[in-house]
C-alpha cells in the first residue's frame, strides 16, 4: 500500500518533470479588474493545450518550490507564438485552500478545480481575488482536521463550519486571521484547548465554539498574551466545556 503511494508520487513528479519546459518568456503582465492576474507567455512550439487547461508556473525570482496555478484563457491574442493565462485567486489563498481540502474527507465535489474564486468553489466567497468567507455548515459527512495552513487565509472575515464533523485541535494559527468577524465552529468534534490566540482577533463580533469536546480553561489575558476577555467587540460569545 505505502509502496504503491510512493510509486504514484514518484510517477507524478516524473511526469511533471517531463512535461515542464525549461523556461518561457513573459511578454506582458497585467492586473485586470477583480484582482485577476493576466500573463502573456511565449509558447513552446510543442506545447499542447486547450482553452480549459491549467498551467502551473514557477517564478524563480519568487520561489524555487512554489508552483502557481493559472487557467488558459481563450483570447483573440492567442497565436502561434504566445499563450494568455490568468489566475483569479491569490496564489497564497489558493495554496492554503488546497492544503485544507487535502486533509478532508467528503469535501464539496467542485473543490477539485484549480482556481477557487473563478470556479466558484462551494462555500467560498472572494473579493478582489482574496478569499473572504468560508461557510461549509451542516455537512455532517465532512470530516478531518483544520490544518495550521488556515492561518495563511489572511483576508478571511467569516469562518463558519457549523454542524460538520471536524475533529482534532483548533489550530493556534486561527489567531493570525486578523480580519475575522464571524468564527463559528460549533457542533463539531473538536478536542483539546481553546487557542489563546483567539484573543488576538480584535474584529471578532461572533464567536461560537459550543457543542464540541473542548477541555481546559477559557484563555484569559495574562499581561503578556491577550485572551477571550480582550475581545471587546464580540457581541455573541458562546463556549462550552466537557
Ligand atoms: C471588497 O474589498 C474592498 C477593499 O479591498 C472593500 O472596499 C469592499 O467593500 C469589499 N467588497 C465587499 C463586497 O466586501
Amino acid at each position: 500500500m505505502a509502496a504503491g503511494a510512493v510509486f504514484l508520487f514518484i510517477l507524478d513528479r516524473f511526469l511533471r518533470f517531463c512535461q515542464s519546459r525549461p523556461s518561457v518568456d513573459i511578454i506582458s503582465a497585467a492586473c485586470r479588474p477583480c484582482g485577476t492576474t493576466e500573463l502573456i507567455l511565449s509558447k513552446p512550439a510543442n506545447l499542447r493545450y486547450n482553452a480549459l487547461s491549467f498551467v502551473f508556473l514557477q517564478v524563480r525570482e519568487l520561489s524555487w518550490l512554489q508552483w502557481h496555478p493559472f487557467s488558459v484563457s481563450s483570447s483573440p491574442l492567442d497565436g502561434c507564438y504566445h499563450i494568455v493565462v490568468s489566475a483569479n485567486t491569490n496564489s497564497q489563498d489558493a495554496v492554503s485552500l488546497y492544503g485544507l481540502g487535502s486533509q478532508w474527507e467528503n469535501k464539496p465535489p467542485n473543490w477539485n478545480g484549480v482556481d477557487p474564486c473563478s470556479d466558484s468553489w462551494v462555500g467560498i466567497s472572494c473579493n478582489n481575488s482574496r478569499i473572504v468567507s468560508m461557510d461549509l455548515s451542516y455537512n455532517k459527512e465532512l470530516t478531518g482536521q483544520i490544518p495550521s495552513s488556515i492561518g495563511s487565509l489572511s483576508k478571511l472575515e467569516n469562518l463558519i463550519l457549523v454542524g460538520c464533523s471536524f475533529s482534532g485541535e483548533i489550530p493556534q494559527e486561527i489567531g493570525s486571521l486578523k480580519q475575522l468577524v464571524f468564527l463559528s465552529l460549533n457542533s463539531n468534534k473538536f478536542t483539546g484547548r481553546i487557542p489563546q490566540t483567539i484573543g488576538n482577533l480584535a474584529k471578532l463580533y461572533w464567536l461560537d465554539l459550543a457543542d464540541n469536546m473542548l477541555t481546559g480553561e477559557i484563555p484569559m489575558s495574562d499581561g503578556k498574551n491577550s485572551g477571550l476577555d480582550t475581545l471587546i467587540h464580540t457581541k455573541h460569545l458562546y463556549v462550552q466545556y466537557l
